[in-house]
């Protein structure tokens, strides 16, 4: 039997998956759709490098299926058209170095109030693991950017 379409908004487009229903979201994203600014690090919900974003608030694709996303919005990295004030910031301040982690991280960033302090920082970020950077880097890119949110 043919799976039902799932029809979603991503990056402000509306798009249809006929992937099968427990196929988990990172993977329509990147394979059915080519959106591979989003990452797979252990697959299993520990490290936050899949991280995008439903409905506003940051989910762990590597955990979703594909069915329970009918009628959401999703955001990729791509949404974010390599504009977004924390894109340049991490660039800038040492917040990316592998790299691997970095669309996970801002994404989750984005999710953060704005003028976020330390602590609210190690708690919006505390399910995105970074091995690279220490985190200082990330942190202050984090500071700059939402300065003026
Ligand atoms: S790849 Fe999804 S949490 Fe690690
Ligand atoms: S920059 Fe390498 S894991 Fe974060």
């Amino acid at each position: 039997m043919t799976p039902a379409a799932i029809r979603l908004t991503v990056n402000g487009r509306r798009v249809t998956s006929s992937a099968p229903p427990l196929t988990r979201l990172l993977d329509v994203l990147r394979g059915e759709w080519n959106l591979t600014g989003t990452k797979e690090g252990c697959g299993e919900g520990e490290c936050g490098a899949c991280t995008v974003l439903v409905d506003g608030a940051p989910v762990n694709s590597c955990l979703v299926p594909i069915a329970q996303m009918a009628g959401v919005r999703v955001t990729t990295i791509e949404g974010l058209k390599g504009k977004h004030p924390l894109q340049g910031a991490f660039v800038e301040l040492g917040g990316a170095q592998c790299g691997i982690c970095t669309p996970g991280m801002i994404m989750a960033a984005v999710a953060l109030k704005s003028r976020p302090s330390t602590a609210d920082m190690q708690a919006g970020l505390a399910g995105n693991l970074c091995r690279c950077t220490g985190y200082a880097g990330i942190y202050r890119a984090i500071r700059r950017a939402t300065r003026s949110r």
